[in-house]
């Protein structure tokens, strides 16, 4: 990287838009959505475009998605590659199914399943470590936000699921700012209000693994992001796409989305 100014850095930042299915939709249900979405995003160049089903849909949909720009995501993942781990799913297991990359430490997999910063940390290491891009969610609950303790939250969970990392993998992925309180309740963070989160976070980047990561990482926003709110939230400087989940859930709502949020 070092043969790049950071000007040069920041203008080579590609913007990410990630459709995450959550626990929607059938492999069949997935491989039609796939087929009406492709012809509605032919190209478009200028953002990446990643889907995350559910892990059944994997890969039925790859071989959909074959050829094309749009990228496949799980997700999660287990951090050991095979084993007596009833029920989980190994990044070698992702990348045969097609995928090249993986939400990890999504604030209901946190909330539900008993995920922590150090968990999270094990599963980034296991994705970097195969080539998967990992997506990292952090983000705080209302009544952190309330009492005042957002970036304390943001500062640990970023600081958490980094560590150990060098700053060319830190470079490499994406963080989700997805304040707890704006998923799927239709209550968007204001354009402002995500803005200074994501410009506290790159700055944790900075501080931890040099001015280069910090201009390099890209950060979503990941929240009740609609077609209607997308412009206005992604055209902050410090926001780099987003993470949708309700407005991804039809190929013509979801392509409407990207559209709107392309630079
Ligand atoms: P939402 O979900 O767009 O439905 O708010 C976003 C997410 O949880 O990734």
């Amino acid at each position: 990287m070092a043969e790049y100014t950071l000007k040069e850095i920041i203008m080579q930042r590609k913007r990410i838009i990630a459709g995450n299915f959550k626990m929607n939709k059938t492999a069949s249900e997935a491989v039609e959505y796939a087929k009406a979405f492709l012809p509605l995003v032919k190209g478009i160049d200028d953002v990446e475009i990643v889907l995350c089903p559910p892990s059944t849909c994997l890969q039925p949909m790859s071989v959909v998605l074959e050829g094309s720009a749009v990228g496949l995501g799980a997700q999660n993942l287990y951090w050991k590659d095979s084993g007596a781990f009833t029920g989980e799913i190994s990044a070698p297991m992702l990348l045969d199914a097609g995928c090249g990359y993986v939400i990890i430490g999504h604030s209901e997999r946190r909330a539900y399943f008993g995920e922590t910063d150090q968990t999270v940390n094990e599963k980034v290491k296991a994705a970097l470590g195969h080539g998967l891009t990992p997506i990292i969610c952090v983000g705080e609950v209302l009544e952190e936000r309330e009492s005042g303790e957002t970036e304390a939250v943001v500062d640990r969970q970023v600081r958490g699921g980094l560590a150990g990392l060098s700053s060319d993998q830190v470079a490499s992925l994406v963080i989700a700012y997805e304040p707890v309180w704006a998923i799927g309740t239709g209550k968007t963070a204001t354009p402002q209000m995500a803005q200074e989160v994501h410009h506290f976070i790159r700055g944790i980047v900075a501080a931890d693994f040099g001015a280069e990561a910090a201009a390099a990482v890209r950060i979503q926003y990941g929240g009740s992001m609609k077609a209607d709110n997308v412009a206005e939230l992604i055209s902050q400087p410090d926001i780099d796409g987003g993470l949708v989940g309700g407005a991804c859930l039809t190929p013509d709502g979801f392509a409407t989305l990207i559209t709107n949020g392309r630079p």
